[in-house]
């Protein structure tokens, strides 16, 4: 458990979640909407209530001459019928044209100028992202979890899931969509300030839905380019860490367990598409959706056994009794693929 807590103060964190903090033109105007609506709201709940609590204390006891009878009624009365169904009327009206507003300020049915395109697609549980590649539609460009997208630049997602409906939230860049299936719904944001913004799957989509954290690494034009190139690359053939001998050892016994009917590691035949693409899984600073961080000692319990507690029990990952050692050479090979 301590330790468990001292990994976790190992993830990347990001610096605020908050709504109130936006850093991309959907985000503005959704804080911008949420000020005035309040604003009016509340300024008709201090006079409504300020009316009620001064009328409390000015009658709380019976004025001098005052003869037990009931004051004049106004039952049937036009102007302050008329009056009491206009005003809201109006109310209603202008907040409608404020909301309305909002909404085309936030949705683009197509990408914006020059935008970068990526489709997400929501797993149980855990996040896709795939690259439009210009150079070459055909190239396929498939990361997890964690999206890179260069600063000041509109990005421009497709949401798609393959089983049930998760929610697409980044609270600082864009509102929330739905993703839901056989259905493709669309967002768009435009970073101001390259950092790290997090969000969270916001429809509760099963037993790990908490665990499906979204990491969002908005990079300078050079950093995302660098990152861009290599996630095009096939995987790595020769080591740099290990002996070329437990390389291959670790990448044959990879090749011949079950992996690679979830997982695919381009340049190899495995092209699993269940589970998240592997082929620069050490391109990522987290596993399991953000869950743990990805070094060698989490990727051995991970491949180990990912249902225990400590992992993420209820995951369809299941464990495949695979012996100490078979499971240090997996992680040998695993640990290459940057
Ligand atoms: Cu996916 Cu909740």
């Amino acid at each position: 458990m301590i330790s468990a807590l001292l990994f976790a103060a190992d993830l990347p964190t990001a610096d605020s979640l908050s709504v109130f903090d936006p850093a991309s033109p959907p985000a503005y105007s959704i804080r911008e909407l949420f000020w005035l609506v309040l604003g009016i709201t509340g300024f008709i709940f201090i006079l409504v209530e300020g009316m009620l609590v001064y009328c409390w204390f000015r009658f709380r006891t019976p004025r001098q001459g005052d003869d037990g009878h009931e004051p004049p009624q106004i039952y049937g009365s036009n102007p302050v019928e008329v009056a009491w169904t206009v005003a809201p009327l109006l109310i209603v009206f202008v907040l409608f044209l404020l909301v309305t507003r909002t909404v085309f300020d936030v949705h683009k049915i197509d990408p914006p100028e020059g935008a970068l395109e990526i489709t997400v697609v929501g797993h149980q549980w855990w996040w896709e992202f795939r690259y439009h590649d210009p150079d070459d539609p055909h190239r396929r460009i498939v990361c997890a979890n964690e999206m890179h997208v260069p600063v000041d630049r509109p990005v421009f997602l497709r949401l798609e899931s393959v089983d049930v409906i998760h929610s697409f939230w980044i609270p600082r860049l864009a509102g929330k969509m739905d993703v839901v299936p056989h259905h493709t719904n669309v967002l768009w944001f435009n970073a101001e300030k390259a950092g790290l913004y997090q969000g969270q799957c916001a429809e509760y989509c099963g037993n790990q839905h908490a665990n499906m954290l979204l990491n969002v690494y908005v990079d300078d034009d050079s950093t995302f380019n660098k990152w861009f190139e290599n996630q095009k690359q096939p995987a790595r053939t020769e080591p740099v860490k290990e002996d070329l001998e437990s390389f291959e050892a670790g990448r044959d016994l990879f090749l011949k367990t079950a992996c690679v009917n979830c997982h695919t590691v381009r340049g190899t035949f495995a092209k699993g598409t269940f589970g998240p693409d592997l082929t620069h899984l050490m391109s990522r600073k987290t596993i399991a959706s953000g869950l743990l961080l990805n070094d060698p000692q989490h990727l051995h319990d991970w491949v180990d056994n990912p249902q225990a507690t400590n992992m993420k029990p209820g995951c369809w990952m299941p464990s495949f009794h695979l012996t100490q050692k078979e499971v240090a050479s997996i992680v040998n090979y695993l640990k290459e693929l940057d």
